[in-house]
């Protein structure tokens, strides 16, 4: 097979419509389908099809190892989506977990009046200290007449048991933290915990948005990976300090590009219920900017102190040492499973027009390759027979069975292996092994490498380790 060196990365058009295309992308190779699509679809709810429920597995993997699995002062919980409705109101979500909405009296269409302020160049908090001026806004899909803006509660309501009454409402949990302040006390005495520490979940949470979009970017159902940190407040700051970086460089860590991520605080006005201080971690979406990806917040004693009132449980914390009570505060590190996995897969995602390599057989427009890290990618090693022929399937097969338990593979054998390999590179596989006729005299395979194309011929004996080296976290 000829090789032959081609050129060209991303365009500006084609980062312009970089997201129509992660959209295709992503249901044409079974990473996301859009829910009930054959009812239609159901608007801000996705499924993650074979490759994706991988892809975002092992962003959970990866989060749960480098907060849990790596540290002595953090331990982890999963606690369930319904919880006493108490719970919601003592969080503050009944009274403030609203966005301020607005209707266009003309087309009907429904719009995040805070958003139309952005839009505009203005501060959230604009509406809040000025909401006269909020009139000069018109309905962008129409320029019609807006009504005034009102609050809407993001809470989804449910009713628990056979009778639907005042009585049996509950609430899907709007943030997975809440589980982790109910369980504060359980965890601390069934550890044996002392402060500081932390406790971390990873789980769906439930929101009403007004305006969802972006593809998996603003759901209704979404998943959170969220740790609790529990401190004296005199140490609040202090710890804050730490996480905040420790949370970009996660994904720093893990190959998103440094130019396409950045801090933001929270303006005083801009600020939660129940937040000090708050940061987000923005990523460069490729729909209007930087925007929001993750966030680390400061949230006091707030919640703490609110459950203690609310449950008639004290949950302050006594030091044995310095025999001081007091109610700890909470550094708080928040992240969207669903809008990691987003921004994972467009920084991830290459087109190279022309291709990196043209054969006689398969010459192609544009090839992609998805860069993922290798502790993400979805398979990790593609196990490609030459031909079909029995006995190099035969030996094919048994490679995998080598494989299988300890990395994700996939069996191919359908195409000419120039194809093969690039629709191993589209999902972003590290590894194709090639077993060729000549694997059956010398026992070696050909390994070839994903971003380099670099092949190497290695023995079958030497393969486990080979990749265990390959794979080493
Ligand atoms: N416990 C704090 C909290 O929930 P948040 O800023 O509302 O804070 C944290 O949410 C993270 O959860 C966000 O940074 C985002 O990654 C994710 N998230 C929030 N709402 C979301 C939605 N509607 N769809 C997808 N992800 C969402």
């Amino acid at each position: 097979m000829k090789k032959q060196e081609s050129s060209s990365v991303k365009t500006s058009e084609d980062k312009e419509n970089l997201m129509d295309k992660i959209v295709s992308f992503a249901k044409r190779r079974g990473f996301v389908f859009q829910s009930s699509e054959i009812y239609g679809g159901f608007a801000s709810c996705y499924d993650y099809g074979p490759l994706g429920v991988e892809l975002k597995n092992n962003i959970k993997r990866q989060w749960w190892k480098s907060m849990v699995q790596m540290r002595n002062d953090v331990v982890g919980l999963d606690a369930s989506i319904l919880m006493h409705p108490k719970i919601w109101e003592a969080s503050g979500h009944i009274e403030s977990f609203t966005d301020p909405l607005v209707d266009c009296k003309d087309c009907k269409k429904r719009f995040r009046a805070d958003h139309l302020l952005e839009a505009k160049g203005l501060k959230p908090g604009y509406l809040k200290e000025k909401p006269e001026a909020f009139s000069e806004i018109k309905c962008p899909e129409c320029g019609g007449e807006l009504t005034s803006p009102r609050t809407f509660n993001l809470l989804m309501k449910t009713h628990v048991g056979p009778v639907e009454d005042e009585a049996s409402i509950s609430f899907l949990r709007g943030e997975t933290c809440q589980g982790i302040y109910a369980n504060f006390e359980n965890v601390k005495e069934s550890m044996r915990l002392k402060i500081p520490f932390g406790i971390a979940q990873i789980g769906k949470a439930f929101r009403n948005e007004i305006t969802p979009g972006n593809f998996i970017f603003r759901m209704r159902e979404f998943e959170q990976m969220e740790m609790q940190f529990f401190v004296h407040p005199k140490e609040a700051k202090k710890c804050f300090d730490y996480w905040k970086p420790l949370r970009m460089k996660w994904y720093q860590d893990l190959g998103v590009k440094k130019s396409n991520l950045k801090f933001r605080e929270h303006g005083r006005d801009e600020l939660a219920h129940y937040a000090k201080e708050a940061w987000d971690i923005e990523y460069k979406y490729p729909f209007g900017g930087f925007n929001e990806l993750a966030g680390i917040h400061n949230r006091g004693d707030w919640d703490l102190s609110r459950h203690s009132k609310f449950s008639g449980k004290d949950l302050s914390y006594f030091d044995a040492e310095t025999k001081e009570k007091f109610m700890p505060y909470i550094i708080e590190t928040s992240d969207g499973a669903d809008r990691a996995t987003l921004v994972f897969l467009l920084d991830a995602y290459e087109e190279i027009k022309g291709g990196r390599t043209t054969t006689t057989e398969s010459i192609k427009d544009v090839e992609v390759v998805l860069r993922l890290d290798k502790r993400l990618a979805p398979i990790k090693i593609a196990i490609l027979p030459l031909s079909k022929k029995p006995e190099l399937e035969k030996a094919a097969r048994e490679i995998q069975e080598k494989l299988r338990g300890e990395y994700m593979t996939m069996y191919d054998v359908t195409g000419s292996i120039g194809k093969r390999y690039r629709r191993q590179d589209e999902i972003g596989t590290p590894y194709c092994i090639t077993i060729d006729f000549e694997s059956l005299e010398d026992k070696k395979v050909t390994v070839r490498d994903r971003d380099t194309m670099k092949q190497d011929r290695i023995a079958l004996k030497e393969l486990a380790e080979y990749f265990a080296d390959k794979f080493k976290e």
